[in-house]
């Protein structure tokens, strides 16, 4: 694996997805370059309107992060199935940290806060 990639796996309750992440993307950058099937994931592009990018971090990965900000937070409270150890996948960054690889699990119930 390049010095440059992260492995990335997404777990959803059926598959699991292993797909390389590069330095620098976000988690949602990773689903949309590498086409992970994942149906519903990133509606807003990244714009923080949405929620259906809401994502799982292992405790490791979610600690070792800058906390999200305010407005990551009241889209995070519209999601489904929410954890003490969630995210929204397009504010998720990978850095040299996460080599190997991370593990992300995607929740089965998306929810899109503009349908709201
Ligand atoms: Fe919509 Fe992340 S893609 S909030």
């Amino acid at each position: 694996i390049a010095n440059d990639k992260v492995l990335v796996t997404f777990k959803t309750a059926e598959d699991t997805f292993e797909v390389q992440g590069t330095i620098g993307e976000s988690l949602l950058d990773v689903v949309v370059n590498k086409d992970v099937p994942l149906d519903g994931f990133g509606a807003c592009e990244g714009t923080l309107a949405c929620c259906t990018c809401h994502v799982v971090l292992t405790e490791e990965h979610f600690d070792r992060l800058a906390k999200p900000e305010e407005e990551e937070l009241d889209m995070l409270d519209l999601a489904p199935e929410l954890t003490d150890q969630s995210r929204l996948g397009c504010q998720v960054i990978l850095t040299k940290e996460d080599k190997p690889g991370v593990v992300v699990k995607v929740p089965s119930v998306t929810r899109d806060a503009r349908s709201l």
